[in-house]
């Protein structure tokens, strides 16, 4: 069985920079699936579909073509074209959000998650990771972190990344994502039975990475 770490968790907890870190560690592959939901978000914008429009939403997760180089920084191509630079805007997270509420767009996007499940091993990513993607998964990490905390975190990304950002509507849209994510019907975003419970409040990402190692060993 090719082993999984999946780390679950509320935007901007600090699963991404965590879960590369750990892969790098480990040598073993990184799965960001939150870049597969945007990626589709980016599509619907690009071809203007509506995320109420859900018939259409799930066209277009059947049509599009994905490409993902993880060999340094996360590198996305869609239909070919790259969109690297799309995926950390808020735009693309709040369209993400919304269409990932379809159970339909989540089957579709099921197996191009599983498929990045390859030796050595896979550091996953997301929100439904432990609970759905890879249930079996043999370490399970719930990271989070306050809302406040979590909302300067991202401000701090998007302002070094060259993208305009305001912090008190990054606090509401953090808010809006976290209900629809926990409160959706379909693969919530819920602990994991037997999950690492971790509050990285307080912690610096040295220490998570090290908690999460030794969790793992
Ligand atoms: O992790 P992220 O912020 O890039 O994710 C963007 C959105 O994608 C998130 O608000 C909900 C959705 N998502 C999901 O439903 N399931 C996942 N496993 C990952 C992301």
């Amino acid at each position: 069985m090719i082993p999984v770490l999946t780390i679950d968790g509320p935007s901007g907890a600090g699963k991404g920079t965590v879960s590369r870190a750990i892969a790098k560690r480990l040598g073993w592959h990184y799965l960001d699936s939150g870049s597969i939901y945007r990626a589709l978000g980016i599509a619907c914008l690009q071809q203007n579909v509506d995320p109420k429009n859900i018939k259409t939403v799930i066209k277009v997760a059947q049509t599009i073509k994905l490409a993902f180089d993880c060999t340094d920084e996360l590198k996305v191509a869609l239909n070919g074209l790259d969109i690297t630079a799309k995926l950390a805007t808020e735009k693309t997270a709040g369209i993400a959000s919304a269409i990932a509420v379809i159970p339909e767009v989540r089957a579709v996007l099921l197996q191009k998650q599983k498929d990045f499940q390859q030796l050595p091993g896979l550091v996953a990513d997301g929100r439904d990771m432990g609970t759905v993607v890879f249930i079996t998964a043999n370490h399970k990490v719930y990271l989070t972190a306050s809302v406040k905390i979590r909302a300067r975190r991202r401000y701090k990304q998007l302002i070094e990344k060259g993208i305009d950002a305001n912090l008190s509507q990054i606090i509401q849209e953090i808010q809006a994502r976290d209900k629809r994510d926990t409160e959706r019907v379909t693969a919530p975003l819920i602990v994991a039975k037997n999950a690492l419970y971790l509050d990285s409040s307080d912690l610096s990402i040295t220490q998570v990475i090290e908690k999460i190692l030794n969790f793992i060993h």
